[in-house]
């Protein structure tokens, strides 16, 4: 009799474990969302340009930065503090401190998933993209128009984007009167100088840059827009990330997901309300949206008011999330509990949530938490789902199945 009674038990729990599935498919359809193709692999040379370049802190002023220092492969592409470091700070990811260096206003982004086609915008503000109706791209270097020699090489908002940060003084190029980079003031003269100052030397896997330029754009004069096309092609096809256990899930297997993390995904697309913004291939609408995040700025700025002023900044990806941290346009949250505490209950987050120590450590002094009301209310103001103003009100179990579906289920092995 007990074993009958075990039996049924175990065919019902199997039966309800199958219209859960099936239940989640019909969502996950709903939501667009499908395992991101691959990318097809660019010219090995475009691909060995590309790497050099990323990794190499000669496109520095001071040779004393690179893109690795703040985007490292081994830290989910990010580099693990709030509020990036720029040229002159110390130290790699969290060991990372700010000694000369300056700091950047905002918090390194992941670059995971960055090569389809669908990511039209750039920065957490937007300020590089192509626009989607007239297929323009848009930056803040308005002499780019005049230069169809290099614009034609950026055939896509990110391999626009890469060529940016060699322009910044904070972040690559340095201060004034530091280095002859420093000194010049005209974009395109900077980008040419950086080519001539590469093209002096070799890479770090020790090819000579002319070698390694005239392999991967034969018979050509290389510039900016070469330098663009190469990273992108690099970060596009190294950093993408479609084999996650949810990737599985996706293809049709139901045993990729654990009965918790399944749990997670119901909450990440129903009651949490996650998949509002972050749906589709790459689990962000591709938009730019107000979610009230608490502001934290350096004692020099004030509170970033991101995209046309209204609060809001590009709704990230979401795959290997875990390896992300922190968190948001600020890396305001250390953790993706406090991520979800956020959702669970924004207006009451925006006032009142506490940075962890931790955030300050890198810096010479403390960053400033925002508690100016009136800020506080305008961005409440802004905010346009009416979920977020009322809170989720999500169980403990709730929110412990949400996040083991973002830790376990969106991380790749
Ligand atoms: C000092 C640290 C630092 C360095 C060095 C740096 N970045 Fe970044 N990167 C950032 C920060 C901070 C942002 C966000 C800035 C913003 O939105 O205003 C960013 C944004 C980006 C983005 C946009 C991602 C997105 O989803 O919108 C890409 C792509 C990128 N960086 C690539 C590069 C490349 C390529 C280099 C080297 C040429 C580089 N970065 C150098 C800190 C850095
Ligand atoms: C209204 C659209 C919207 C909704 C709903 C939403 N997000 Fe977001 N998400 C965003 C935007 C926009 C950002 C970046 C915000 C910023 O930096 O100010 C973000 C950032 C994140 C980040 C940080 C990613 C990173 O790389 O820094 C995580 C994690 C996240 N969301 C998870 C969730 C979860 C879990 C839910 C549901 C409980 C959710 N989001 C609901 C739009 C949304």
């Amino acid at each position: 009799m007990i074993r009958f009674l075990f039996l049924l038990f175990a065919l019902i729990s199997a039966a309800q474990a199958q219209d859960l599935d099936q239940f989640l498919r019909a969502e996950m359809n709903r939501f667009l969302m499908s395992s991101p193709q691959t990318i097809e692999r660019p010219a090995t040379e475009i691909l060995v340009l590309g790497h050099e370049l990323f990794r190499d802190r000669q496109l520095s002023g001071n040779d004393n930065i690179s893109c690795h220092d703040c985007h490292h492969p081994m830290i989910g592409t990010g580099d693990g503090i709030s509020l990036a470091i720029g040229e002159g700070g110390s130290f790699v990811g969290r060991a990372r401190t700010q000694d000369q260096g300056l700091i950047v206003a905002r918090h390194s982004p992941h670059l995971i998933n960055l090569g389809h086609k669908e990511n039209f915008e750039m920065f957490w503000d937007a300020r590089v993209r192509i626009d989607r109706r007239t297929k323009e791209l848009i930056t803040p270097e308005e002499k780019l128009k005049d230069h169809p020699e290099i614009t034609k090489h950026l055939d896509s908002a990110l391999a626009a984007q890469t060529i940016f940060p060699i322009l910044s003084p904070e972040e690559m190029r340095g201060k004034p009167g530091s280095n002859p980079l420093a000194n010049l003031s005209d974009s395109i003269e900077i980008w040419d100088a950086v080519i001539s100052k590469l093209k002096k030397t070799n890479a770090p896997n020790s090819k000579s840059y002319v070698e390694l330029f005239n392999n991967a754009f034969p018979g050509e004069q290389h510039n900016a827009g070469h330098m663009g096309k190469a990273m992108a092609s690099f970060i596009g096809w190294r950093f993408q990330v479609n084999n996650t256990p949810f990737d599985r899930y996706l293809g049709g297997d139901n045993q990729a997901l654990s009965a918790s993390e399944k749990q997670g995904l119901k909450v990440f697309m129903g009651k949490g309300r996650c998949a509002v913004c972050h749906h589709g291939q790459l689990l962000t609408n591709q938009m730019l949206m107000n979610v009230a995040v608490p502001p934290l700025h350096t004692n020099e700025a004030s509170v970033d008011r991101g995209f046309r002023g209204r609060f809001a900044f590009k709704t990230p990806g979401l795959r290997n999330v875990a390896k992300t941290a922190p968190y948001m346009h600020n890396g305001v949250f250390q953790t993706l509990e406090e991520v979800i505490e956020h959702y669970d209950n924004v207006p009451q987050s925006l006032r009142t949530f506490v940075p962890s120590e931790q955030t300050h450590l890198p810096y010479q002094s403390r960053l400033i938490r925002a508690d100016d009301p009136e800020i506080l209310q305008d961005i409440e103001d802004d905010l346009i789902q009416p979920f977020l103003r009322r809170g989720l009100g999500l169980s403990q179990e709730e929110k412990s199945n949400l996040l083991n579906f973002l830790k376990i289920s969106l991380t790749s092995p």
